[in-house]
């Protein structure tokens, strides 16, 4: 399942990030592959250690620990270190699977990738191509969003970014480890976290129906969760 983020970053956000990233030294992208993506992969991207990358990906931390539909989406354990990539002049990252365990460099921090997710950085009127493509079991879908929005999909999943034929695709990308390891469990859950939402909306949280389906939610998420 893909799982749009609107609005993750604001438009200040944004253009704060790209002003601390813009200015950093950019480097090939295959420093971070595994050996089959690489094969694949043709792009730019931060070094994990640039410190204008670090401040960045703090930003989007905060902005992820700030969304509601973020946290009900993921249901994350671990997150790791929002990394930025580059693509212009017809770069693009053939068909692949993420690598399942991302280990940070130099540290022993380790994130068992269930969800990848992009963040895209750049206005979509202002390059053509780059559009993110998702094979999924209902078939293959493709993703370009306004900038600050982000987008959240299997890590299982085969995906690749189209060649960027015109302008320049900028976006951070990560790893999330959550606490619902199953794909259609967590999917389940976050199903049944919005239908109480939006009956909660309408009935009143403190209708006696909403108070035991959110217990239900509680009690699946206590049998199922990591954490
Ligand atoms: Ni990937």
């Amino acid at each position: 399942m893909l799982i749009p983020v609107p609005g993750l970053l604001d438009a200040d956000g944004v253009a704060a990030v790209r002003s601390l990233i813009d200015r950093a030294p950019w480097i090939d992208g295959n420093t971070t592959s595994g050996y089959q993506s690489a094969l694949a992969k043709n792009n730019l991207q931060l070094p994990e250690e640039a410190p204008e990358a670090q401040q960045a990906g703090h930003m989007i931390l905060a902005a992820l620990g700030a969304s509601p539909l973020f946290i009900a989406a993921a249901l994350p354990l671990k997150i790791f270190p929002p990394l930025f990539n580059s693509y212009a002049g017809g770069q693009a990252f053939g068909t692949h699977v993420d690598n399942a365990v991302r280990i940070q460099k130099e540290t022993n921090f380790r994130v068992r990738s269930d969800l990848s997710m992009t963040v895209f950085l750049e206005a979509p009127e202002d390059y053509d191509g780059g559009e993110l493509t998702v094979e999924t079991p209902f078939g293959v879908q493709q993703v370009k969003l306004p900038a600050g929005h982000a987008v959240l999909y299997p890590s299982s999943s085969l995906h690749r970014v189209e060649p960027v034929t015109r302008g320049r695709r900028v976006a951070s990308f990560f790893w999330i480890q959550s606490m619902i390891r199953d794909d259609a469990a967590r999917a389940s859950l976050f199903d049944l976290d919005q239908a109480i939402q939006t009956l909660g909306a309408t009935v009143g949280q403190s209708d006696p129906s909403i108070i035991r389906l959110t217990g239900v939610y509680h009690n699946l998420l206590r049998r199922w969760a990591d954490a």
